[in-house]
């Protein structure tokens, strides 16, 4: 930092010029005086120097262009720059532009949860070693200040759960499908032109994106490390029109939902799937790119957070919200933040061991007989039945191969897997059930 009058001047060095960091700059721009007065009148922040992939790009007008380049370490290695904001992405170079800004004692901004999720325990340790701060609140839930409300607001309770709505273009896409009919292409398509996909939406639509996130909230929350190896994750490539309107028909709505519950014995549950949410419930009504997590803490009871989870502006607020708690940091040192493993016994309960109820949907040969042989190898693992639905196509009333829904009662996962996987060596079964969860939140 550089002081003038009194006035303490700080230096960025962005890394990343897309959507997020192009929303920081023009941020910046907006509201640089609001910041400085809000921050006692002394302390301005400018960016200094850019990184990106292609300087010859065109660019929004509020970038630069002579701030540009494509060189990591003369951006990370500027002596004009005292803060680094990471915004590029991935876990490679990502990687090194962190840990060389946190070796040369400058604190980092991040929005990126797959670096923090793959590779945290590396970044955190080496935070800790040259006691200097990573910040990440853009990584969750884009404007929504819940990693702040994690670590602070809520320090001093024992959460028990921590669920919803993280990922806004699987959310986009879900409500898209639903309502609009369109096709998943599609709504994808839309998601990517609106600024909410990952540069590569493999992560969006495969569940990971929400999943990383899931993980840093876990790990914030329960103070253990937690490997995504560990995790159980299903993405939104599985949802199918059909079971969108099942859903709706039977009083729910699908949504991709983490869930992260602290059980009895101190298992930690975490997940990651699209769910069967009821229409009455709160986060069935978070659409679009919004996120909603529900918290229910010892202390506070339940509390829900709920805001734009993607997009340039609310992502550019979290991250201008961080530079300043950096600044800050630059003044009145903090040392080491983000995870610190203080659950030395923390575990994962076993996917296997979790339950809820389910929603199943066969494809089935329709002949005399076939619900009866799916219910006597579900009974058989005791596994009770609350409804079954068959929907008839009234263009064709006598088809040879039908869906056919079952609700299941509650059961470990585990015990459903093992009965599914004798329905499906059944005749009359023609391909994999689809599995849905049936929250009850
Ligand atoms: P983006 O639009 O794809 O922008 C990435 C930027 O990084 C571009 O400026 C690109 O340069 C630059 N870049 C990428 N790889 C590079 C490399 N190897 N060397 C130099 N520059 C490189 O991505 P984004 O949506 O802004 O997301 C950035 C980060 O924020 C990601 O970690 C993402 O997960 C996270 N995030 C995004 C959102 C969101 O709503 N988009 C919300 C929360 C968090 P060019 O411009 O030359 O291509
Ligand atoms: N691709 C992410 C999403 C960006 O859609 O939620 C915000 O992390």
């Amino acid at each position: 930092m550089t002081s003038s009058n009194n006035e303490k001047n700080f230096g960025i060095g962005l890394a990343g010029c897309g959507t997020v960091g192009t929303g920081v700059i023009r941020a910046l721009q907006r509201n640089g005086e609001l910041i400085r007065q809000r921050t006692g009148g002394q302390m301005t922040m400018a960016v200094k120097r850019v990184l990106v992939r292609d300087a010859t790009k065109s660019r929004d007008e509020a970038v630069d262009a002579t701030m540009l380049t494509t060189d990591w370490r003369a951006v990370v290695e500027d002596p004009a720059v005292h803060l680094v904001v990471e915004l590029i992405g991935g876990t490679g170079l990502a990687f090194e532009i962190v840990a060389r800004a946190l070796e040369l004692g400058k604190p980092v901004i991040t929005g990126n949860k797959a670096l923090l999720a793959e590779r945290g325990v590396e970044l955190f340790a080496l935070s800790k070693k040259h006691q200097v701060p990573i910040h990440f609140e853009a990584a969750v839930a884009g404007g929504i200040p819940i990693i702040k409300t994690v670590q602070e607001a809520f320090v001093g309770n024992r959460m028990t759960a921590l669920c919803g709505i993280i990922n806004g273009t699987s959310n986009y896409i879900l409500q898209r499908m639903s309502e609009a009919r369109l096709d998943f292409q599609t709504a994808l398509g839309e998601a990517q032109a609106l600024g909410y996909a990952e540069a590569d939406p493999t992560l969006d639509v495969n569940g990971w994106d929400a999943a990383h996130k899931a993980i840093l909230l876990a790990t914030l929350a329960y103070g253990f490390p937690i490997s995504p190896a560990d995790v159980h994750v299903v993405g939104i490539e599985q949802v199918k029109p059909i079971d969108i309107d099942f859903a709706k028909q039977l009083g729910y709505v699908v949504k991709l939902l983490a869930v992260i519950r602290e059980h009895a014995d101190g298992a930690v549950e975490l997940r990651l799937q699209p769910s069967f949410v009821s229409k009455t419930h709160i986060l069935a009504s978070v659409n679009g790119v919004f996120n909603a997590v529900a918290v229910h803490g010892d202390g506070v009871g339940d509390a829900l957070f709920y805001g734009r989870g993607a997009g340039q502006d609310p992502t550019a607020s979290a991250v201008v919200a961080d530079l300043v708690e950096a600044a800050r940091s630059l003044c009145h040192a903090q040392g080491h933040r983000g995870f610190l493993p203080w659950a030395a016994q923390g575990r994962l309960l076993p996917i296997e061991d979790t339950k809820t109820a389910y929603y199943v949907r066969f494809d089935v040969t329709d002949r005399p007989g076939v619900i009866a042989e799916i219910a006597r190898v579900l009974a058989d693992h005791r596994i009770g039945i609350s409804g079954t639905h068959s929907p008839v196509n009234p263009e064709n009333p006598d088809a040879a191969f039908v869906d056919m829904v079952f609700l299941l009662h509650s059961c470990p996962f585990g015990l459903l897997q093992t009965a599914l996987k004798e329905i499906f060596a059944l005749d009359c079964v023609n391909s994999e059930p689809v599995v849905f969860r049936i929250e009850q939140l």
